[in-house]
């Protein structure tokens, strides 16, 4: 079955935590999803992500599970899941689960069994290694959660590979019985009947034999012996043929530290592995002043930097793969604050613009929770952040090798957390903003009275019709799916302007990046008689020649 039914597609994704609380716990259940379904409909989205709602011990927000095939209590249960996708379904709805395989909960019975002794026959499961000769792991890999990604087991005399928190020990996809069991439990989930996976760092399952030493100290998420692994390839193409081809799926790669080139394969249209993948490189930073803690300090990437980037995907992958489209997700700050500006003045207004710039290039859109009202970052004080990647940085940079300041640690908090994108959601503007009736599982952002979505549905002009009008074009025009994608005044600092064209029309996007005012003289050429707007975040926009004011974004129709 290769359909490729998700081209078209928008996808929204839930964060089940911070989405609504139905039973005053407050956290975000199943239930509470099942509730805002209705919701998401209005918004006209097609497949929802939903972030691991499966039995965990919550070690790093259920991306730790200890059962593939059961839901986390705090969630609910597996019929209240039922539900949910039945419910979905009835109104179009898909659900793509997240697939995290390349480590299970150390609290996973795999894992409980695979520590008990070498002879085990789980113990080949996971990634195990003698001590070197002195004792210590058996190299520098770093967990991309600060310290060693090594710990040691006494009672096996080894160490077990966590590229992540300790409790998220890594699978031994070489293992032929591991690779087994996880297409088994794939298989499980879709005969269930559900519509695609989202996969977790996938581009690390496959390890580097020898367990080679990069060139620096590290490893981490981007390190170059941990991501795209000799076999990865034959892995995902096993998974296609045993699973994924066997059903109408929407499947898309988490694949950290994999460039355009790699990506070709990834998510070849040839449809012999997955249909796409999210890359990072346009939400890693500057190139001019790059990180060097992690993601702790160095710059955001300039607007010409993040033009250049998006252009080359788009480019690169042009008839042969296919790219998702995205400027948020949990693990990132929110893309208003991010790139755009969060003042009073200027949120709704550039929150429209970016989601103009990004859903009408070509790939499948991506919205995380909140977007579509323009939810912002949040500031709070340090010790309020119970994120494993903030606690394990602190302890790292700022308490042990004291290399940041514990003032420019609660900057780069306050700008990179994946907090920001972790505070409960602002349903309106009642107490905890209508999130949950009792003590929310984590602050709410100081601003749910300005920015909620009841005060969004209630306002014609707001983003969140913004984002209803963006998907209505995706679903009607067919242009946006498959038409070509040539970038316009490449040299310019503050406008980002492309053009869409099929056979038979050409349409103009038009970004301006700043808070300037702005001449669009550069586009002089493609002012037109036949101009025709299709969305505007300024409402007297009509043609291409007026000045671009703050923020201003259009898409018009130009032949
Ligand atoms: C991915 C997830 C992130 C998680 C990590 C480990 O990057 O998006 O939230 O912490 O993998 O599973
Ligand atoms: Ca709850």
């Amino acid at each position: 079955m290769n359909e490729k039914w998700w081209k078209n597609a928008v996808v929204y994704q839930i964060y089940p935590r911070s989405f609504k609380d139905s039973n005053g716990d407050g956290i975000g259940d199943l239930e509470g999803i099942y509730e805002k379904l209705d919701y998401l409909a209005e918004l006209g989205i097609d497949v929802i992500w939903m972030s691991p709602v499966y039995k965990s011990p919550n070690d790093d927000n259920g991306y730790d599970i200890s059962d593939y095939q059961d839901i986390m209590d705090d969630f609910g249960t597996m019929d209240d899941f039922d539900r949910v996708l039945k419910k979905a379904h009835s109104l179009n709805i898909k659900i793509m689960m997240d697939l995290v395989v390349n480590h299970t909960s150390d609290e996973h019975k795999w894992f409980i069994e695979s520590k008990k002794s070498k002879d085990n026959p789980y113990h080949d499961y996971y990634m195990w290694a003698d001590p070197d000769k002195n004792g210590n792991p058996p190299n520098r890999w770093e967990s991309c959660f600060s310290g060693s990604a090594w710990e040691y087991v006494e009672s096996v005399g080894q160490f077990y590979l966590h590229s992540f928190s300790r409790k998220q020990p890594d699978l031994n996809w070489d293992n032929p019985k591991v690779r087994e069991e996880v297409f088994k439990m794939m298989t499980w989930w879709c005969d269930k009947g559900i519509d695609g996976f989202r996969m977790d760092v996938i581009s690390m399952i496959s390890k580097y034999p020898g367990l080679p030493d990069g060139p620096e100290n590290g490893n981490g998420y981007t390190g170059n012996t941990s991501c795209d692994g000799p076999n990865i390839h034959k892995y995902l193409r096993e998974m296609n043929e045993k699973v994924l081809s066997k059903y109408r799926l929407i499947t898309v790669g988490e694949c950290p530290g994999v460039n355009a080139e790699q990506a070709k394969k990834y998510a070849n249209i040839d449809g012999s592995e997955l249909d796409m993948i999210f890359q990072f490189e346009h939400v890693s930073g500057s190139a001019l002043k790059p990180c060097h803690h992690g993601k702790w300090d160095g710059e955001a990437m300039t607007m010409p930097e993040l033009r250049a980037n998006f252009t080359k995907w788009q480019k690169d992958l042009e008839g042969c793969a296919w790219n998702s489209l995205f400027l948020s997700n949990h693990d990132q700050p929110r893309c208003v604050s991010r790139f755009g500006n969060d003042s009073e003045q200027y949120r709704e207004l550039s929150a429209k613009m970016l989601a103009t710039m990004t859903h009408f290039q070509k790939g499948t859109p991506y919205v995380y929770q909140g977007e579509e009202i323009g939810m912002t970052n949040v500031q709070f004080p340090l010790d309020e952040y119970g994120d494993i990647e903030v606690r394990n940085a602190y302890q790292d940079l700022v308490i042990k090798n004291k290399t940041i300041s514990e003032d420019d640690f609660r900057k780069a908090v306050w700008n990179k957390s994946r907090d920001n994108a972790r505070v409960p959601m602002q349903w309106d503007d009642s107490e905890n903003a209508g999130f949950t009736t009792g003590k929310p599982w984590f602050r709410l952002s100081d601003r749910y009275q300005e920015i909620n979505v009841k005060k969004a549905l209630e306002k014609n002009d707001s983003v969140f019709y913004y984002y209803k009008d963006l998907i209505r074009l995706r679903h009607g025009e067919e242009l946006l799916t498959e038409g070509d994608y040539q970038l316009l005044l490449p040299e310019d600092e503050k406008i980002f302007a492309y053009l869409r064209t099929s056979d038979k029309e050409q349409w103009i996007v038009v970004a301006n990046l700043s808070e300037d005012t702005v001449s669009t003289e550069g586009l002089a050429k493609y002012v037109s008689d036949k101009e025709d707007i299709k969305i505007t975040n300024y409402k007297d926009r009509t043609g291409i020649k007026a000045d671009l004011r703050p923020y201003e974004a259009f898409m018009m129709r130009i032949r």
